[in-house]
């Protein structure tokens, strides 16, 4: 198709939206990008505007949960660019998804071909520099076909959508901004399962440790490490991290997302901070020695864990201002307010 064009009575080529009172919820944007695996090639549908998906009724996405999805963000800088972060690392997580559920993995060009192309038709969807609202990007990939038995399918659709977002706790990140979360005895994920891959069937076995915390009150589920449950694992869509002195920790684990915004901070810290930091189990015994407690990811970014509650016993943590200069270094990255000495910004142009 044409490449997209906007014309706006005032000419400010900005959708006329709320950006800074935006919670995390699906707004239709225009534009999708689509491609199809057929007959073994990756063939690029492009742009396209439709967002209702037509598929056969045998697909396996639909009955055996062979699909796959990932979660990025596409942000403003102070400089007028337009950056997304760290993008192929997505793709390569998505590539190991493909690896587990035995279908295509999407190529790399691919997926970053898709991730400017979407982003460049739905422009006036990016929020502006300093909005705290950022494009949340989601690709997301399907085993399609007429089937019936338990098989990978023969052809895969890979789209992407995107849709403009504010912070995915209510109220963001601040010292006063503290969420509390509930020990859950459920796992979203088997030990040596598929928790390490951004499958949808582990959100499905998310929903109902969420709903019983959310009914008591809390913001979402913590769990635990499913062998044993004995050692936190997670805290519902967000890695797990502590203060315990000096030390910047996050729990060990095969059933935990790799996730690219603890990475990314465990870096920071590591690097530009020279804090010590360790990758190791953290009981939840553990708890009563740990100083200060947050969860990130993309949609979390940094939310500060006031309270774990676990039946009658429940363990209470300070805002630690550490998390403030995590918080800022990595907004600071990713929206070009400081040195990208990562190399982990994106530029795409419109
Ligand atoms: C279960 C789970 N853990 C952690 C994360 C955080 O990962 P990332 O920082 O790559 O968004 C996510 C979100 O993608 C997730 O779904």
């Amino acid at each position: 198709m044409q490449k997209p064009t906007y014309y706006s009575p005032d000419g400010s080529l900005k959708a006329h939206l709320d950006f800074a009172r935006l919670g995390f919820d699906y707004l239709a944007c225009p534009y999708r990008f689509e491609a199809l695996f057929q007959h073994g090639l990756w063939r690029v549908r492009g742009i396209i505007e439709d967002n209702t998906l037509h598929l056969p009724e045998g697909s396996q996405c639909v009955h055996y949960g062979q699909q796959l999805f990932e979660g990025m963000k596409v942000q403003s800088g102070r400089d007028g660019k337009i950056y997304a972060f760290r993008p192929l690392d997505n793709a390569r997580r998505l590539g190991r998804g493909a690896e587990y559920l035995q279908g295509p993995p999407v190529p790399e060009a691919m997926f970053l071909r898709g991730i400017e192309e979407v982003t460049a038709a739905n422009h006036p969807y990016v929020p502006p520099f300093g909005s705290g609202a950022a494009l949340y990007v989601r690709p997301f990939w399907m085993g399609i076909g007429d089937n019936v038995g338990v098989k990978p399918a023969a052809a895969y659709v890979f789209r992407i959508f995107v849709t403009p977002v504010g912070p995915y706790f209510k109220g963001g990140f601040g010292p006063d901004k503290g969420q509390e979360f509930l020990v859950s005895r459920y796992d979203r994920a088997a030990p040596h399962g598929t928790g390490h891959i951004k499958a949808g069937g582990n959100y499905a076995c998310s929903l109902k440790a969420g709903a019983e915390a959310k009914a008591r009150g809390f913001a979402e589920a913590l769990y635990l490490d499913p062998a044993e449950h004995k050692y936190i694992d997670e805290i519902g869509a967000a890695n797990f991290l502590a203060f315990r002195g000096k030390e910047l920790l996050t729990p060990q684990s095969t059933s935990v997302l790799p996730s690219v915004t603890r990475d990314s901070l465990m870096r920071i810290a590591a690097e530009l901070f020279k804090w010590p930091t360790r990758e190791c189990k953290i009981a939840l015994e553990e708890l009563a020695h740990i100083d200060a407690a947050a969860c990130c990811g993309t949609a979390a970014v940094i939310t500060w864990v006031k309270r774990i509650a676990d039946g009658e016993r429940e363990w209470k943590f300070p805002f630690d201002p550490r998390w403030q200069q995590l918080y800022d270094r990595l907004l600071g990255i990713q929206t070009a307010v400081e040195e990208d000495p990562f190399g982990w910004r994106y530029e795409i142009k419109v």
